[in-house]
Order: structure tokens, then C-alpha cells, then sequence
């Protein structure tokens, strides 16, 4: 498999380097910074951060309103363990000095590591080559390893390397940019830091406000030829190793980093200290081959094959980022920048549910399951959270948030994004669907389904027989708070309709009865839902044939986004938010995304007419938007389209094309380029009736492949030019829709057509 490769050292690309080569593993992210440092006029985000690991801090407001937020969760800068000063003599190893004769940092993503190599020349012309590993354990998620190799290439003679576990540190702000935090601050604050048991760095650091406590405990392997001392100053604890090195002949050090967090463990003292020391006992090599056999299973059934190198290692990326991003313990899931950067504070949204969820369901439905339980364990905080919205029934899922209660400042693309809620209950019909796992929705989905349908029937209202949902604001930031958004309005009517249906199956299995007890609910609630979900109002513009986006997007003023400069966009940084409500203008799809969603709530005419409509008006300036053009472009059937969106999506991250990859790395677009080739190319649909798949081929591609579970079956999908093949590879037979029709695949048979 191919990796990721820079080949030079630009210090204007710092801070995308330092998110690209991240290393993660779902529970905790290293930004891959400079070991040594860099000088005060290269960007860089010195950061590290365990997936909901959290403090609180004051939302300040000029007025503030009934019920908004006065505190946010924010994600925290977690103790430094990056730090390695190397010495060659006197002379400090830095990029900015003496001479780099290569550079090279590459990420496998089959064997889980990254790996920098340099061959540098000091000013006074001492070469070394230096090779620095690193590895966020996927099989011991509370392990990062940091290999520092060196050879001295020209010389023989001292070298020192002083490798720290600092605790003071500080999480990165920028007043300018709405996606990042305003001021900078510093959460952790350190309560024991000293050298136990046999030279580990152990360090105690809580959090301000939501105390919570990191225990973080570093220990290192080191060649034969070391001497060393251990030197604490302040919050700084350093280990210093010095040798006589002997020219071209390697001296490394080995710095295994444990980090174990109050939110998760009872005793993170002991747990942090048992596993450092277990860990130790291995070499690197032992947990990079663990590293690769799970990377094996992974990539099995997990890899897209799509065409051109390019895209292929765009893909491959992004899968393995997904995987490196995901929170697998039910009270994480995954934040809008993984865990590479801080943009968006560590939070989770909608990205999760409707963008990343769909490539777990499909390859990995244990994972799925964890991402729904994070949403069925704040069901409460979402209770609490309608009520503060004045909701007395049912459940709110608050816009953006780690715990669970509203941490969004600005409630007009906000806490007003309601469909949120709707989105989480769509990935939990989409699992049903795909699992068939009567058990779990029994225990946790019905739950959830009825919760959500509560909060639609009491935000909605009926009128002349139909069902409308005023002030709320759709996945499109540049329109806010309309009356009957036709997303919100679809995820709504799916909702309640799943909500009846749900207790229709579990009744026939008689499972029903707790729950019903449990909720009180009643047969009329029921058909309640049934009829406001059959009679939920969606919009259809007569004159223009196409789907309104709201009530009123299409009565207001136009304007032609090419007359714009290119250095306005993305708009928001740039217009005032109310100069882009009043216009037809979109930051991201959201009819378009409502189309490929619900393809049944309206006819294909209606699709094309809306697609190319909203194409015109839509600025991309979200990334989570090109995809969703490129499935539903795919739908319509124009595949030009659809390859050319997808191409967009492709190389966000990768070329840094939203120039704000050194925020972090965009994790719904990742999900979202799956979705292009998986939803897009092969039309793959989850639906109450079956597994649809309608694949297509975009212009001058030979083919693509992938491999999907459902319903406890592996079935691989492969399209040529000349065919489409399924063969199912483990699993009972299985009726699916292939270009609407119904086809049996049996017994490890393949189907081509
Ligand atoms: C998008 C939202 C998204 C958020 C986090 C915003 O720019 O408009 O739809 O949820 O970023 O990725």
C-alpha cells in the first residue's frame, strides 16, 4: 500500500505537516511537531489530546438571552511528551540551522507509524542522520511511542539527547477565525510531576473546572552506550542521555508514553505505572507487528479501490484517518478535526451520524455500535438540553458538544441546526437496518427513535392536515433560522416514522413491553408520530420544478458568487452573517444532501432541476458540501459531475485545498469521499426493504471495489467497464436490489452482470 511521502522541509507547510502526520489511535492524538521545536516564525500548534477529554470555560456574550450556554466543553492540550533536544558537541540540532541534506517524513498507513529521516549537517559540518518514529498503539490505546534514532555519519564523538515530559502547556486560539477557540488558555494544571520507580516520568496534571484528572507516565529504552540523569525544573521533567558515539554506528532512544484518564478509569494512577511498565518490556518491533495485524483486518474489508494514484492515496488516508479518529468507548466519538488540531475544540456534530458513520456501519458495525451508545449515553443531557429550549417533551441533541449539553455560542447556526436530531436517529434506523440487531434497539434504539419523535411532534405543528417545523436552521450555515428547511423536515418524517415502526417490530417479537412502561407510551403517541411523519409538509416550488430549500430561500435576492473575489471566500470570514442570510447563497448542500438521503421522498426530475439549481448558488465553503454534490450528481446521473465533486473532496486534507488543514484534518469529508464512491458511483442505499446497490462507472475509470457487511454478511462489490460483480464472502445467502432488481447471492457465488 502506498504511504504518505514529503519529500522537503518547507517551513511555510508546518502546520499542515504537523496535522497530516498526526498520530492517533481513536483515544489519543499527537500532533506530529518538531521534537527539537521550531523558531517563533513557523506556525505550530504544539499540541496532544485524548478524545473527550475535556475542561469548561465561560461563553461570554455582550446580551445574553434566556437559555443560551454559559459554559462549553473545549478540548484539552494534554502533557507534552514531544520534546527530544538532540546535541552533536555543543551544537544544537535544529531545522533552522546548518544545512538539511534530506528530509523525509512518511506515514504507512499498513503499519501504523510514521517515520521522519534526515540527514543534517551541522554549521560546523558534523552530519547526522536522524530517523524518528512514531506509533499511537491501536491495540494499547493508552500507548505512544517515540523511536529517536541517530548516526553520526562524518564524525565520532558526544552526543546528548534530553528528551522531556512537559506539563505546562497551552491550547492554541485565534481571534479571527470562528472555527477556532477566541483566546488561548491553559486547562491542565500540574499536581505531581517527579521520576518513580526506576527513572518514569510521572506527571499528574487536572483540569480546571471539570476536574478531571491525566496521568501521564513516560518511560524509555535506550542504547547500551548511554549514561543518564534525570532533571526536573518546574513542570519540565527531563532525561538526559549522553555517549561517545562512534561514527555510523546507530544510538537510539525509545520513549514509551502512557496516558491514562480520570473519565475512563477509576485508578489512573496504578493503571498509567502497569502499563508503562508493561509495555516496556517490549521492543518497538513487538507493537508495530501488532500494529500491522490489526491493519491487516481493517484493511480487508475496509479498502476502496479507486482509480489513479492520486485518489487511491487520498482514500487510503482518509480510511486510516476515520480509524485513527474514532472514539470506540461509547462516551467519545469522533471531533470534526479527529484528533490532529484543535479547530472546532474537540467537539462532535452531525459530521459523525451523517458524513463518517456510513463507512463504519459498512465495514466495522462494532464501532458503529459505539458511535450510537455515545448518543444513547447523553440521551439525558439531551432531555435536559430540549428542556432548556423549551421542549416539554422529548429529546434535543445540542449542536456541538463532548458531554452532551450545548457548547455553541451562536445559536442561529447553532443550537437551531435541529436536524441533528433527526441525523442521529437515521444512523440508528441506517444500524438496524443493516444489522438487523433487534437486541440492541430494544435496549437502547427504541429509546432513542421515541425520545427524538417526541421532540418533533412538539416543535412541529399542524395546520390544515400537514406537519411544519418554523425557525430552525438546516445543515446550510449562510441561511439561518427559516420556516420548514427541507432536510430538517425529511430527517423529522423519517424519524417519526421510525419511531412507530420500531415499537411495530418489537411488539411482533414481543419485545416491547419495557420499554413501552419505561416511556410511557401509548398507542395513540404512536399513531401520532405515524400520521405527522405521513403528513410532515415538504416543499415543491411549482414554477421552478425544483425542491425550496425553506419557506422563503427562493423569494430572496441573488447574486452571482462569480462576481465575488476569490480572496472573499470562505464568505464567512468575510461577510457579516446577516448579509448572507438575505441572499441565495449556501455554504454546503442541503437540498442536495436531502435528495440522495431520501431519494424516495421525491422523483428524480424534481433531483436533476434541484441539483443543478443549488450547484449555482453554493459556495463549498464548508467541506463537508463537495461530497454530497458528487453522491447526488451520481444519482442523477451525471457522472462527470459526480467525479469532478468527488475530486474536490479528495483532496482537501491532502493538498490542503480549504487552507486550513493546520487546524486539523477534516474528518467528515473523509467520510464523505467514501460516501462519493460507495452512495455515488455504486448508488449503494440502506433501505427498510433491503440493500440497494445502482453502480455506475464516471467517465475514463477502468473500475473501483469495495467490501461491505450487512446483515452478517461480507459482500464484495467490484465494476468494471464491462461488469459489476458481487460475490458474497462469508454468510447466509441474501436477497439484495441490483439496479432495482431483486437478485439472490448465494453460497460464496458471484453475480456478474
Ligand atoms: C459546517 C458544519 C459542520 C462543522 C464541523 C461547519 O463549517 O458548516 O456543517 O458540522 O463545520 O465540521
Amino acid at each position: 500500500m502506498r504511504s504518505i511521502l514529503v519529500k522537503e522541509y518547507l517551513p511555510s507547510k508546518n502546520g499542515w505537516e504537523e496535522s497530516i502526520f498526526h498520530t492517533a489511535n481513536g483515544y489519543l492524538g499527537i500532533r506530529s511537531c518538531s521534537e527539537e521545536g521550531v523558531g517563533d516564525d513557523v506556525f505550530s500548534v504544539l499540541g496532544g489530546y485524548i478524545n473527550g477529554f475535556y475542561d469548561i470555560k465561560d461563553i461570554s456574550y455582550g446580551e445574553k438571552l434566556y437559555g443560551f450556554p454559559e459554559t462549553a466543553q473545549t478540548t484539552v492540550n494534554i502533557t507534552d511528551v514531544q520534546g527530544v533536544k538532540l546535541f552533536i558537541g555543543d551544537e544544537e540540532y535544529s531545522l533552522s540551522s546548518g544545512k538539511i541534506l534530506k528530509y523525509e517524513h512518511e506515514l504507512f498507513m499498513d503499519r501504523g507509524y510514521q517515520e521522519k529521516r534526515i540527514l543534517w549537517r551541522s554549521p560546523s559540518g558534523k552530519e547526522v542522520y536522524i530517523c524518528v518514529c512514531r506509533m499511537a498503539s491501536l491495540v494499547q490505546k493508552h500507548l505512544f511511542i517515540l523511536n529517536y534514532k541517530v548516526v553520526p555519519v562524518n564524525f565520532s564523538g558526544k552526543v546528548t539527547i534530553k528528551s522531556s515530559v512537559v506539563g505546562d502547556v497551552e491550547n492554541f486560539a485565534s481571534a479571527d477565525d470562528p472555527r477556532l477557540a477566541g483566546e488561548a488558555q491553559s486547562y491542565l494544571v500540574v499536581d505531581e510531576a517527579d521520576f518513580v520507580d526506576d527513572g518514569i516520568s510521572l506527571m499528574l496534571s487536572s483540569t480546571k473546572r471539570s476536574k478531571l484528572q491525566l496521568y501521564c507516565a513516560v518511560k524509555h529504552r535506550y542504547s547500551k552506550a548511554f549514561d543518564v540523569e534525570y532533571k526536573k525544573e518546574g513542570n519540565v521533567l527531563t532525561t538526559v542521555f549522553t555517549a561517545s558515539a562512534k561514527q555510523d554506528k546507530a544510538v537510539f532512544i525509545c520513549k514509551y508514553c502512557v496516558f491514562v484518564d480520570s473519565r475512563r478509569n477509576d485508578n489512573p494512577k496504578e493503571k498509567s505505572l502497569e502499563i508503562v511498565k508493561e509495555a516496556f518490556l517490549h521492543p518497538i518491533e513487538c507493537f508495530m507487528n501488532k500494529q500491522q495485524k490489526y491493519l491487516e483486518k481493517f484493511w480487508d474489508t475496509s479498502r476502496v479501490i479507486v482509480e489513479g494514484k492520486k485518489l487511491q492515496r487520498s482514500m487510503d488516508y482518509g480510511l486510516y484517518s476515520l480509524l485513527c479518529s474514532v472514539g470506540r468507548d461509547g462516551i467519545s466519538s469522533v471531533c470534526a478535526k479527529g484528533l490532529s488540531g484543535e479547530g472546532y475544540e474537540g467537539h462532535y456534530f452531525w459530521d459523525t451520524e451523517i458524513y463518517i458513520f456510513p463507512f463504519f456501519l459498512l465495514t466495522n458495525p462494532e464501532i458503529a455500535k459505539e458511535l450510537l451508545m455515545y448518543r444513547y449515553n447523553i440521551l439525558p443531557k439531551a432531555r435536559e438540553h430540549a428542556r432548556i429550549m423549551g421542549h416539554d417533551s422529548g429529546a434535543l441533541y445540542a449542536w456541538r458538544s463532548i458531554t452532551g449539553s450545548e457548547c455553541s455560542a451562536y445559536y442561529p447556526s447553532g443550537s437551531a441546526q435541529y436536524h441533528l436530531t433527526g441525523d442521529v436517529s437515521h444512523a440508528f434506523v441506517q444500524y438496524y437496518l443493516a444489522t438487523g440487531n433487534i437486541e440492541f434497539m430494544q435496549k437502547y434504539g427504541a429509546e432513542v427513535l421515541i425520545e427524538t419523535a417526541r421532540l418533533w411532534m412538539d416543535v412541529s405543528h399542524e395546520k390544515d392536515g400537514n406537519f411544519y417545523i418554523d425557525s430552525v436552521t438546516g445543515p446550510d450555515e449562510y441561511t439561518c433560522i427559516v420556516d420548514n428547511n427541507y432536510y430538517t423536515n425529511c430527517v423529522a418524517k423519517e424519524n417519526l416514522y421510525w419511531a412507530y415502526k420500531i415499537m411495530e417490530i418489537l411488539s411482533e417479537k414481543d419485545l416491547d413491553k419495557d420499554i413501552i412502561k419505561m416511556l410511557k407510551i401509548s398507542d395513540k403517541e404512536l399513531k401520532s408520530f405515524k400520521k405527522a411523519s405521513d403528513k410532515m409538509y415538504l416543499g415543491y416550488d411549482e414554477k421552478l420544478g425544483i425542491t425550496p430549500q425553506d419557506d422563503s430561500f427562493l423569494s430572496k435576492a441573488k447574486i452571482d458568487l462569480s462576481s465575488i473575489p476569490e480572496d472573499k471566500f470562505p464568505l464567512l470570514l468575510n461577510y457579516h452573517p446577516l448579509w448572507l442570510y438575505r441572499h441565495q447563497v449556501c455554504k454546503q448542500a442541503d437540498v442536495v444532501l436531502a435528495h440522495s438521503m431520501f431519494e424516495d421522498y421525491t422523483d428524480k426530475k424534481t433531483m436533476e432541476k434541484s441539483f443543478l439549481y443549488y450547484e449555482k448558488i453554493t459556495t463549498h465553503d464548508s467541506s463537508l458540501s463537495s461530497c454530497a454534490h458528487s453522491v447526488l450528481a451520481s444519482k442523477i446521473g451525471d457522472m462527470k459531475k459526480a467525479l469532478s465533486y468527488m475530486e474536490s473532496s479528495a483532496l482537501i486534507d491532502l493538498e490542503d485545498t480549504h487552507n486550513n488543514t493546520r487546524d486539523g484534518i477534516h474528518t467528515a469529508n473523509m467520510g464523505g469521499f467514501y460516501n462519493c464512491i460507495v452512495q455515488g458511483f455504486a448508488g449503494l442505499r440502506i433501505k427498510e426493504e433491503g440493500l440497494y446497490l445502482n453502480p455506475q462507472l464516471p467517465p475514463k475509470w477502468d473500475g473501483y471495489s469495495f467490501s461491505l457487511y450487512f446483515q452478517e454478511r461480507l459482500v464484495s462489490v467490484k465494476m468494471t467497464k464491462k461488469h459489476v460483480t458481487l460475490r458474497l464472502l462469508d454468510g447466509e445467502p441474501i436477497n439484495l436490489f441490483l439496479f432495482g432488481d431483486k437478485i439472490k447471492l448465494k453460497d460464496k457465488e458471484r453475480i456478474s452482470l
